[in-house]
């Protein structure tokens, strides 16, 4: 059997990693081999953002590099279309794995069916219902025309049953981001917090930043369209972060490119790079995020991804977003996060809150370290 996946972007990474160990488990363990291809679209390029996780994540290089880079939407979808349309007549795949939400995600599904080849959607079935979010257009796309729809929890199960989607298509495997997390928490653990801050300061700024003090600072990270491209929400958040957040409690933000750019476009690059008690850092690894959450008193964060890792590991998160794909995170489902949105007092609320709050880690149901086995196993038992 010939399994292609597809990665575009950095939250792929550590999903397929777990993904293509098991496929060389399984083929060190029996004679029919699964014959696996990764192909990388190239949304993301930059080498912080990208091959620093295929080194320190043992993810093997990909067999084809799309070399999509940055552009307008309609840009990355369309490019990556016609260049996996190309790809698909040269390799032809059983099975296409597509992962996550990233526009890779739609493109390559939408292609892999117009070529009537099988694909598996890994990580189906999130759902934030906000269609103003880019990715929740990707996921609801790619859930209806996959074959194969593994879901990371019930809740997810149950949004794809109540849009109609065939019960034998769909399969609640886990969360396969957690399987990474389970396999290199040891690991990070053992990294100095000073070393990973000194290695990472962010390049060329004009002030010394502070020191941070061990076990006792915050984490941050932010780079949504809803909270960077207009200017009143990011002056309103960099407002926070200097008088509310930073005179109380250091916070360290590895920096997305995105942000950096809308930033200075919006004249607050000086401004926000002065903040007493932030430490700006470059993109981070894998590893070295895992270590400083592992550590954090709080998180404050747009991303998905992290609002599940702060759930497993118990970082109170505090989530700058009005909605999530992921309610199992929630407080109120037991989890560790709460939403925000673009209300600063409510963020200022929850900071003061947290600051006192001691660790809760959470499992949700298959949270186990096992889902990729059991996407591997539902990919080589499908009936047609
Ligand atoms: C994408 C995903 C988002 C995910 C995020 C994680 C979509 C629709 N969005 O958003 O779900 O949470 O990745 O990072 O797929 N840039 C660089 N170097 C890079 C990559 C990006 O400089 O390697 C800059 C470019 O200016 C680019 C901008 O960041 O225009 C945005 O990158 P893009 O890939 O379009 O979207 P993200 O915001 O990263």
């Amino acid at each position: 059997m010939k399994v292609l996946s597809v990665v575009g972007a950095r939250p792929n990474f550590m999903k397929v990693a777990p993904f293509i160990h098991e496929i060389q488990r399984h083929n060190e363990a029996n004679e029919k081999l699964v014959d696996h291809i990764l192909v990388h679209t190239g949304q993301h390029y930059d080498p912080l953002m990208s091959d620093i996780f295929f080194e320190r994540l043992g993810i093997p290089r990909p067999d084809h590099n799309l070399n999509i880079g940055s552009g307008g939407h309609g840009v990355q979808l369309g490019q990556t279309m016609i260049a996996f349309d190309e790809l698909l007549q040269e390799v032809k795949p059983d099975w296409v794995v597509v992962i996550g939400d990233v526009n890779a995600t739609l493109s390559c599904s939408v292609i892999a069916k117009r070529h009537q080849i099988k694909v598996c959607h890994i990580e189906s079935g999130l759902r934030s219902f906000d269609k103003r979010m880019p990715e929740e257009i990707n996921r609801m796309v790619t859930d209806s025309i996959s074959d194969l729809l593994l879901t990371p929890d019930t809740i997810s199960s149950d949004n794809l049953r109540r849009e109609g989607k065939p019960e034998e298509s769909i399969k609640f495997v886990g969360n396969i981001m957690i399987d990474t997390l389970v396999k290199n928490v040891e690991q990070a653990k053992l990294l100095n917090t000073q070393e990973i801050i000194e290695a990472n300061r962010f390049k060329n700024l004009s002030v010394v930043q502070s020191a941070i003090e061990e076990n006792n600072f915050g984490l941050m990270t932010m780079h949504r369209p809803s909270n960077v491209d207009d200017r009143n929400v990011l002056l309103s958040i960099v407002e926070t972060l200097e008088n509310k957040i930073c005179p109380k409690l250091s916070i360290v933000l590895p920096l997305h490119p995105r942000t950096e750019k809308q930033l200075k476009t919006f004249g607050l690059w000086e401004r926000f790079t002065q903040i007493s008690g932030l430490v700006l850092l470059n993109p981070i690894g894998y590893l070295e995020l895992l270590k400083l959450n592992t550590e954090a008193k709080l998180f404050l964060s747009d991303s998905g991804g992290i609002q599940e890792e702060c759930t497993y590991l118990g970082t109170p998160c505090i989530t700058l977003r009005d909605s999530t794909e992921r309610p199992v995170t929630l407080k109120e489902h037991g989890g560790v996060s709460v939403l925000v949105g673009n209300n600063m007092e409510l963020v200022e609320k929850y900071f003061n809150d947290f600051l006192t709050k001691d660790r809760q880690p959470q499992k949700p149901a298959l949270w186990d370290g096992n889902t990729a086995k059991r996407c591997l196993e539902a990919i080589l038992s499908f009936q047609d």
